[in-house]
């Protein structure tokens, strides 16, 4: 397991910063129900699962990250675990999510596998995560930015990437969005512990005070 990783690292800053958000919007992309078994996969520090308990019957966070777990409300299960091989059975969830996540998961693909593996008929899948560019000299750029930032960082996602192997796995698109999200330098550094000449580097290549990344956000559900 990843004892040690960045996100073991700097887990109360990090948890703190995800206490932040308001989820109002991505729980009601959910769409929750009262018996609603529900997994959130890559979850940190249980702030969304936070959000989602009191719509669903039963909810739990696997995370690689132990220091990350223990921030997990009381009444929320905790699973320390790789999205590449999830420890439950098949069709055990009608709820999955992922936010954010899977630029950090060495192999999104097989991590898509395991969820729409232990999805139940009927059930919903919901991701959210930066996309890359479109042109692949400036995508190469921006890897090149994030590792700097966090060299554990993976590689963001293609536009659409997500949809083969659901779509290959039974599941129906439901609906998706993107939009624009503006960050802030020093705080977006900061947050993954990266300083020094590794965070002078990273400035120097983004050039200003802030930047943006494509988030897009999707819906699959398996037929009932
Ligand atoms: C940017 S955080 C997002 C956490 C949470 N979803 C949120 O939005 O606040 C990425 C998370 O992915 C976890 N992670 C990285 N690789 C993983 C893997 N292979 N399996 C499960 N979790 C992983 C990290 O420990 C971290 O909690």
């Amino acid at each position: 397991m990843s004892a040690g990783s960045r996100f073991d690292r700097t887990a109360e800053r990090y948890a703190a910063m995800a206490a932040t958000r308001d989820w109002t919007g991505f729980v009601e992309w959910c769409d929750p129900g009262p018996d609603d078994r529900a997994l959130d996969v890559a979850g940190g520090p249980g702030s969304l699962a936070a959000a989602l308990r009191p719509q669903v019957g039963s909810i739990t966070v696997l995370d690689t990250s132990a220091r990350l777990l223990e921030f997990v409300p009381e009444g929320i299960g905790r699973s320390l675990g790789r999205a590449e091989q999830l420890p439950f059975d098949d069709k055990s969830f009608d709820l999955v999510t992922c936010v954010n996540s899977l630029h950090h998961i060495a192999r999104p693909p097989r991590a898509l596998d395991e969820m729409a593996r232990v999805l139940a008929p009927g059930g919903r899948i919901v991701l959210e995560d930066f996309i890359a560019d479109d042109d692949p000299g400036r995508a190469r750029r921006w890897e090149e930015i994030e590792r700097l930032r966090d060299p554990e960082h993976g590689r963001l996602i293609t536009a659409g990437e997500p949809r083969v192997p659901l779509l290959g796995a039974g599941l129906d698109l439901d609906a998706e969005e993107m939009w624009l999200r503006v960050f802030e330098v020093d705080p977006w550094l900061e947050l993954a512990g990266c300083a020094g000449s590794a965070a002078e580097h990273a400035r120097e290549l983004i050039g200003g005070p802030t930047f943006e990344l494509r988030v897009w956000r999707a819906r699959f559900r398996r037929p009932a």
